[in-house]
């Protein structure tokens, strides 16, 4: 598949590392995506016979590792409400061994950046052996779970060379948000006649653009906050609660900073214990309904030394927030909410000299149980 690339797609150009260029790229995937899967009229174009199948069945199990885990679990809400059809995310080496009581009618998605995770594969020979519909959605053509699932759908999201993932993350929840869409439709769902994928992500494309803007601000904010710091914590309910797991392992697997992304009622519960005099906590804050809360959470950690640090959309900001983000699709804020999370991890790996695309201990694609 190389030679159809594009030279431009592999090289790093005046980029010092893959990660800075995969991140900035994200806007393009949103684009390209929308390019590749919608019709002249306006709809979507995916296989018919794979609509009908998601939509006839009762219960959509995601199966995935790593950040195309987060990613299922960032997609859960809209799928759900689109269709009507409810989601378990679940982990592939979790769900291999212990295989839940599955619903009468599943669909597997197999989210996979590589499309080559053995952990991943293993769920696959068993639900094919199962008799299950399945479908892979991976960034690379021709790949292992590509040939072994029923269904593909491509990320177009071009060779991402970086261990740690950017746009394969939210080009995987922009294409959960397409094929939402046409199977919402199918179902002529209350929730799909005022759903249109295509016009979110245009908007989402264009947050984007505006959030990788800020790299000087947020390498700024990282010197800052995190240039020293051995832990980190970073805060979400909802939605936001997926972009935290997330945000806390891109900063995990290339800074060395052991972060936890948490419930942040959950905080309280045990893990408040941890906070001490200028631990970072970063809070994630783009839903209306759980913002004043996950408010109060940052007020606990602060007031037992923890500097906070608040990433909030531009309607529920308040003077003092650090990290502005555009108002998106309500079910759809983690594409812009991780950005600059994304650019918090490169830059705190870039600052410590640590050679951010190639992280110790880590591999691009595990192809080991
Ligand atoms: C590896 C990579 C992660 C990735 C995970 C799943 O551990 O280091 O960045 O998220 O595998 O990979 P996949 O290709 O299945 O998305």
């Amino acid at each position: 598949y190389q030679a159809q690339l594009d030279a431009s797609d592999i090289e790093k150009g005046t980029y010092p590392f893959y990660m800075l260029k995969e991140i900035d790229e994200q806007p393009t995937v949103m684009r390209k995506l929308t390019q590749e899967y919608r019709d002249e009229y306006g709809n979507v174009n995916i296989d018919n016979q794979l609509v009908n199948e998601v939509a006839a069945s009762d219960r959509i199990y995601i199966i995935a590792c790593g950040t195309s885990y987060n990613a299922g679990w960032a997609a859960k809400s809209l799928i759900e409400s689109v269709t009507q059809i409810p989601v378990e995310v679940q982990l592939s080496s979790e769900f291999g061994y212990n295989m839940p009581l599955l619903s009468k009618k599943p669909f597997f998605i197999f989210l996979t950046q590589s499309g080559e995770t053995a952990d991943s594969r293993q769920v696959l020979v068993q639900t094919n052996q199962l008799g299950f519909p399945s479908l892979t959605i991976t960034n690379v053509a021709g790949s292992t779970l590509s040939r072994e699932a029923k269904y593909t759908l491509l990320l177009h999201a071009g060779p991402e060379i970086a261990v740690a993932s950017t746009k394969a993350y939210t080009a995987q929840i922009a294409m959960l948000a397409i094929l939402t869409q046409a199977v919402g439709k199918l179902k002529n769902s209350e929730a799909s006649l005022s759903f249109d994928a295509f016009h979110e992500l245009s908007i989402i494309a264009t947050g984007m653009e505006a959030m990788v803007d800020e790299k000087d601000y947020l390498s700024d904010l990282v010197k800052q906050y995190l240039s020293t710091t051995r832990n980190a914590f970073y805060i979400g309910r909802g939605n936001d609660y997926f972009v935290a797991s997330e945000a806390a392992l891109k900063l995990k697997e290339i800074s060395y900073v052991q972060a936890e992304g948490f419930a942040a009622g959950e905080l309280k519960h045990g893990t408040i214990a941890l906070i001490e005099e200028g631990t970072p906590v970063l809070g994630i804050i783009t839903e209306e309904k759980t913002g004043p809360h996950t408010r109060g959470n940052l007020k606990e950690v602060e007031s037992r030394g923890a500097n906070t640090i608040v990433i909030a959309t531009e309607d529920l900001a308040r003077p003092g927030d650090q990290v502005i983000l555009p108002k998106v699709h309500p079910l759809l804020t983690s594409l812009v909410a991780v950005i600059p999370t994304q650019l918090i991890a490169y830059y705190a790996s870039m600052q410590r000299g640590y050679d951010v695309d190639k992280p110790r201990n880590l591999a691009k694609s595990v192809t080991v149980e």
